[in-house]
């Protein structure tokens, strides 16, 4: 059997105009510039080669010539697997025209590449092309055993590429379907994406006004209660202040009522001044008021603005201090600004027969009071 050429050349074939030779010199496929010739042996038309692209091809275009259903030149002169087939029909005679295979109108994608090389099918076209179609792989038989293959990288034939490419994603199969069988997670989970943090966003100008007058009310609250606080304060100082008018004052005076002494304990024509300072009052013995001998008691108040006037024995008067009003024993004013006598306290004889002050009454001489007979008591 003739060993199958290689991808470099078939290339180095195209680039010629030639076809490539089995290394071991079998019998070469027919060359693209003797159509002629393969016409007259029956063989179908190979086009001619198209002209080399001037530059390495790309893996792809290696796969596709492997194929010889990509797009371009050398795939067209590329021998495909069916190629020796077509090649060998003009010996046998037999005229084998593959079926062409359906076009998709785009490009293969990688997967249905390697898809197609896994199962060995035919597959799609990628375009139309005005090459010879070719005629799809045939099944394997039976599974050929794995190869040892030559790392990725030192691999130049597409075919090993894919044999590659098939054993590590049977490996990869077989390594996942291990793992399920032990119980294993096939997979970790996911890392959890980190919950996004909620970024506020900007805040609207009525929400900065409402903010910033809260703010506001917050910082003057203290002073907002201490003003509510000193309002209530003084609105209830000043109900109770009105409450308190409603009610009378309540004076706690002394007695008003003080015994002095027996008649006969005080002198003709003279002034006791024993009471004046506690009680506000001169004991007065004279006869020169209504030239009786009469005993009262003569408040010790001017007349005038209330300053209490003294005694002067050797003048026989009051003399107030103030605005020098001047008073006769009697209690009648005669010099100064009082504009009227001294005033008498009710006088009386107690049961035990002294003398008894009533300061609750009072006797004014400018109303005739005097003449009362409890405004003086005779002495005996
Ligand atoms: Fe006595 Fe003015 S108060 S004279």
């Amino acid at each position: 059997m003739a060993e199958r050429p290689s991808v470099k050349d078939i290339l180095a074939a195209a680039r010629k105009g030639g076809a490539a030779k089995p290394a071991d010199g079998g019998e070469a496929a027919p060359a693209p510039e003797a159509p002629a010739a393969a016409e007259a042996s029956g063989a179908p038309a190979v086009p001619p080669p198209a002209p080399s692209l001037g530059r390495p091809l790309t893996l792809k275009e290696k796969l596709a010539a492997a194929r010889g259903a990509a797009p371009g030149a050398p795939a067209a002169a590329a021998p495909t697997p069916a190629a020796p087939a077509a090649a060998a029909a003009p010996a046998t005679g037999e005229k084998v025209v593959p079926p062409p295979a359906p076009s998709i109108g785009r490009p293969l994608t990688l997967k249905e590449k390697l898809a197609a090389a896994k199962s060995g099918g035919v597959a799609p076209a990628a375009a139309p092309s005005g090459g010879v179609p070719v005629a799809p792989k045939a099944a394997p038989a039976a599974k050929a055993p794995a190869r040892d293959l030559p790392p990725l990288s030192e691999i130049s034939d597409p075919r090993d590429l894919a044999e590659a490419l098939r054993q590590a994603g049977a490996k990869k199969d077989k390594e996942l379907a291990g793992a399920d069988a032990k119980g294993a997670p096939a997979k970790p989970a996911a890392k959890a994406k980190p919950e996004a943090k909620t970024v506020p966003g900007k805040p609207s100008k009525s929400a900065s006004l409402a903010e910033g007058t809260s703010r506001r009310a917050v910082l003057q609250f203290p002073w907002i209660v201490a003003g509510w606080v000193a309002f209530t304060g003084g609105l209830g100082a000043l109900t109770a202040m009105c409450g308190r008018f409603m009610f009378p004052n309540v004076l706690a005076e002394p007695p008003s009522t003080v015994k002095v002494g027996v008649p006969t304990d005080f002198a003709k024509e003279d002034v006791s001044e024993r009471w004046k300072a506690e009680w506000g009052f001169w004991i007065v013995r004279t006869e020169r008021y209504n030239g009786q001998d009469i005993l009262f008691a003569l408040q010790s108040v001017c007349t005038h603005l209330g300053c209490p006037p003294n005694w002067l024995a050797g003048e026989q008067k009051f003399k107030c201090p103030c605005h020098g009003s001047g008073f006769y024993i009697s209690g009648i004013n005669f010099e100064g600004p009082a504009p009227r006598p001294l005033e008498r306290f009710r006088v009386a004889i107690a049961d035990d027969g002294q003398i008894m002050v009533d300061k609750s009454a009072k006797f004014q001489e400018e109303l005739a009071q005097w003449s009362d007979p409890d405004s003086f008591l005779p002495a005996v």
